[in-house]
């Protein structure tokens, strides 16, 4: 299939480059036009890398700040990408400078990426601020990546476009279509069940990821890269095009060439991360079936710039947005499919009647604008709003006596019939606890049972891992069970599947009554009345919870330390205190 839907846009915006330039004080001036020594000596350190006066003089310079690393394979190929902005910098009369910052690997880092999200924002924020930089066209893509450098670009609040590396190519083993990590951890099941072998096993791992760029299900970072195109802060097609396609770097250098314009035009992100943008993103979520993970990571963006998402928008927005996209691992296609089919702006056509049209975005034109000649190639993948796969958005927010700040659920991607269920707590104290006990022969567990899992939340973790996803009982696999309810204070991978309820706030670690479950206690989850409660009196809970005493703090020193003693729960987004923006406070 030919996609046009970039080109047309890549015409108008060229157009525009074109025109006569306007002068606009740029923000840079303030470290070149002073009597200081250094405003000379700025300059001599430009042109001791090779460039010449008239490559930068009176030239807005543009920051390409980039996540590259080799430690985050996903982000491998960002320094290839960073060349095509610099090209379209250029072409735009700008000056590219590609400077880099801290990188967050899902393989790689212990005990979690999460830990270090506030870690890089600072970094992105503080880097953008210190130097003269007049526009920033940012480059993520790996899960936490995107989040860190928009929440860092938002404190900043000068002109910025999101760029993310793009989808891996689809995986494929003999002849079935696999995708990151969805099928790593089906095909892990059955490996544990007994029903691959080693060999098998090491051969699905050879297939399943073929390039660079990210998980190529709608996980994490590709529900990210989506979120940053409802927002209008990504240019239109950014999130689906693959990471190794010829129209990836294509767009990268466009969004050099428009970064130019943001320049001109003042478009910083307050003014594009609107309230108005925040829903659009958040019915786009739903309509996706898209990661928990992302609503601690709007959450945050949005306290960045002073507005409060409660847990509640999320809810009510679900109940009002059909789920459209067939993508796993709610679904069955993969990124790559989603692009042939027209990506983020054919799904934002179908949605087009519930969003906020008039919104801004970084193309200068409104969203409605940029959705006007879009349309869907395929509607077994991006379905319609007459004929959705489900009539609610993917995920729900559960409130009750085990949750009083929320949980969050993702029914998109449960067992039907454990959406409603009553079940026998198995309390696991930690991760480590769950480990050693979960394939223990002796372990007293039924299919009916809920697997409950606990110091595992933003404190308790620490970092909140992705832990959620509890691996099933041994016993009960080689039984045939492939889910039971599972229940944390912890996060779930967004490329993970399951009846699994996390986020549960306030989790255990800051007292939360998630601490208090005894195994034998009865559970009850009601997602259609969006409920998960401890089946005991009032008065037994006031009594267990006043007996409770949370483990101690898991750093003494250093920047654990300080994540310790500032971080926020989920339902606040997990953001430092001190980050919120200040009318937050
Ligand atoms: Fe980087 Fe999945 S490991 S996005």
């Amino acid at each position: 299939t030919t996609i046009c839907f970039l080109e047309q846009y890549v015409i108008a915006i060229l157009r525009e480059s074109y025109m006569p330039r306007k002068k606009v004080a740029l923000r840079s001036s303030q470290w070149f036009n002073t009597p200081e020594l250094y405003s000379w000596l700025r300059g001599v350190g430009f042109n001791a890398q090779g460039f010449s006066e008239s490559d930068y003089k009176d030239k807005p310079i543009i920051g390409i700040c980039n996540s590259w690393s080799e430690l985050t394979h996903c982000n491998s190929h960002l320094r290839q990408i960073a060349e095509a902005v610099k090209r379209g910098v250029w072409q735009a009369g700008g000056f590219p400078l590609e400077f880099p910052v801290m990188s967050l690997g899902e393989y790689n880092m212990k005990p979690t990426s999460m830990l270090y999200r506030n870690l890089m924002s600072m970094d992105v924020e503080e880097s953008i601020v210190a130097n003269p930089l007049d526009g920033v066209v940012l480059l993520g893509g790996c899960d936490k990546t995107t989040p860190a450098l928009l929440m860092g670009a938002a404190s900043a609040d000068i002109p910025a476009i999101l760029v993310t590396g793009g989808p891996q190519l689809k995986g494929n083993w003999r002849g079935e279509e696999l995708g990151s990590c969805t099928d790593c951890r089906r095909y892990h099941t059955e490996l544990r069940a007994g029903n691959i072998t080693m060999d098998q096993w090491a051969d699905v791992l050879g297939s399943i990821v073929r390039s660079p760029g990210h998980c190529m299900v709608m996980g994490t970072a590709s529900t990210m890269a989506a979120m940053g195109e409802a927002l209008g802060i990504a240019l239109p097609g950014n999130a689906a095009i693959p990471a190794v396609d010829s129209r990836r770097p294509q767009l990268a250098e466009w969004a050099g060439r428009q970064i130019i314009d943001c320049v001109r035009k003042d478009l910083r992100p307050s003014k594009i991360l609107t309230l108005k943008a925040f829903r659009n993103a958040i019915r786009t979520l739903h309509a996706i079936g898209g990661s928990t993970n992302a609503i601690i990571h709007l959450i945050a963006i949005a306290g960045r710039v002073g507005i409060e998402l409660s847990p509640e928008i999320f809810d009510d927005l679900s109940r009002t947005t059909p789920f459209l996209l067939n993508l796993k691992p709610s679904g069955e296609f993969l990124m790559e499919d989603f692009f042939y089919a027209g990506g983020i702006p054919a799904l934002l056509k179908e949605i087009s009647s519930l969003l906020e049209l008039d919104t801004a975005t970084i193309t200068g034109q409104t969203l409605g604008y940029q959705l006007k000649n879009i349309k869907n190639y395929n509607n077994d993948l991006i379905k319609t709003m007459q004929e959705p796969l489900q009539k609610e958005g993917g995920l729900a927010v559960l409130y009750g006596n085990l949750a009083p700040n929320g949980a969050l659920i993702k029914p998109s991607a449960a067992s039907p019939n454990l959406l409603t269920h009553r079940g026998r707590a198995v309390v696991f104290e930690n991760h480590e606890d769950m480990e050693q006990e979960i394939d223990a022969n002796d372990l007293d567990v039924n299919p009916e049972d809920i697997l409950v899992m606990r110091n595992s939340g933003p404190i308790g973790g620490p970092g909140m891992p992705e832990w959620g996803f509890l691996p099933l009982p041994k016993k009960l696999l080689s039984k045939g069970i492939r889910d039971m309810v599972r229940l944390s204070d912890a996060r779930m991978s967004g490329t993970a599947f399951g009846t699994v309820v996390v986020h549960i706030t306030p989790e255990s670690a800051a007292g939360g009554p998630l601490g208090v479950v005894r195994t034998g206690d009865i559970i009850q989850l009601d997602v259609p009345n969006r409920r998960l409660d401890l089946m005991i009196s009032d008065n037994e809970l006031t009594k267990r919870r006043a007996e409770f005493s949370a483990l101690p703090k898991h750093y003494e020193r250093g920047y654990g330390w300080m994540y310790s003693n500032h971080i926020l729960q989920a339902n606040k987004g997990c953001d430092f205190d001190f980050l919120v923006h200040n009318t937050l406070v």
